[in-house]
């Protein structure tokens, strides 16, 4: 096993993001609209050709037939145009997700394939000025998007980089109005068996909650995701809405997202309810904090034979860790 040692984000040149990769799948989008494209260019890194072909073109397929497909790609954000490593390759990113509502397995991306992304529509409610249903493809046009290549970790202990497209949760959070009384932002995916069959599984706390406090939703890196890889996200991403909080685990960022509350008081997350032992609310990721059953310390890089030095806030502690000043009794890293 091949153990890295970086220091900070000092990390070995042959890992630093090739802008060749990343501008081909800017450019690729521009090809989806305009007609069929050829999967395969960028599915080489992935295992079987033929299978690596045929998860892009259902992704790519997905986008086509989206009603928003024309506002990307969307301009890249020059503050996280780099990650610091090599983007992961599309098609490993797209055949490796948790998604429980499809499956508690990784393979979970023919079974997404039917979920139906329209109509959907994201309800606001809870504290706010006045509650409202809105159409997802208003709430999308609403807001500007942008381009962000951000670090990706799973408290299972693997990493991605993924080119996520969307808008800044301050931006949400500003467009549901919420009252001067709200202390945390309450998002939940959709509930209905008929669309993803592991609903149907009553032992687990449906639907998929999660929550930040409204002072994490305004940091600048709490992001809304509605596309990846330059193009409106892959069913299995969590479309047509998720969120990504890149120095958190990554079981805070809900995907398919149909309901935001504001609230006042603190709710139990979908994994804090199950496991209250292993999962908390914060999630901050820390290498020197385990996981009751595994380390933190380092994580494998996802379409690499790699594995790494985990950073505290998953590299992101310089945005972040000053919205946790003062908070050493709580449990900020499960
Ligand atoms: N959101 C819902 N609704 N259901 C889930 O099972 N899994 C979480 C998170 N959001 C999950 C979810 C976990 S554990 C992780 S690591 C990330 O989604 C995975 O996102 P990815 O599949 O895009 O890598």
């Amino acid at each position: 096993m091949l153990i890295k040692s970086p220091r900070g984000w000092e990390l070995p040149e042959r890992l630093a993001t090739p802008e060749s990769v990343y501008l081909n799948r800017r450019q690729l989008v521009k090809a989806i609209a305009a007609g069929p494209i050829a999967a395969a260019a960028v599915a080489a890194p992935f295992g079987p050709a033929d299978a690596a072909e045929e998860v892009v073109e259902a992704a790519n397929a997905q986008a086509e037939a989206d009603p928003t497909l024309d506002l990307y790609p969307a301009p890249l954000n020059g503050a996280h145009a780099d990650a610091g490593r090599v983007v992961t390759p599309e098609a490993d990113n797209l055949t490796y997700n948790n998604f429980y509502e499809f499956g508690s397995h990784k393979q979970i991306w023919r079974r997404a394939g039917d979920l139906p992304r329209r109509p959907w529509a994201v309800a606001f409610d809870g504290l706010v000025e006045e509650e409202k249903t809105v159409d997802i493809d208003t709430l999308i046009r609403a807001m500007d998007l942008e381009e962000r290549v951000y670090r990706h970790r799973c408290v299972e202990a693997w990493s991605m980089v993924v080119p996520w497209t969307g808008f800044p949760l301050k931006d949400l959070v500003a467009f549901a109005r919420p009252l001067g009384s709200a202390r945390y932002v309450v998002m939940q995916t959709f509930d209905d068996v008929d669309w993803a069959p592991g609903l149907g599984q009553f032992w687990y706390p449906w639907p998929y909650t999660e929550g930040v406090t409204v002072e994490e939703a305004g940091n600048d890196l709490a992001f809304v995701v509605t596309g990846a890889y330059g193009k409106p996200m892959a069913n299995q991403f969590g479309a047509p809405l998720r969120l990504h909080l890149p120095w958190k685990y990554g079981f805070k960022s809900v995907k398919s997202i149909v309901r935001v509350s504001l609230a006042e008081e603190r709710p139990t997350t979908f994994w804090e309810e199950l496991v209250p032992s292993e999962y908390g609310f914060w999630a901050n990721v820390n290498p020197d904090v385990p996981h009751p059953r595994w380390s933190q310390a380092e994580e494998r890089v996802l379409g690499t034979q790699d594995r790494i030095a985990t950073q505290i806030y998953n590299g992101y502690g310089e945005q972040v860790a000053a919205l946790y000043a003062g908070m050493e009794d709580e449990s900020l890293f499960m």
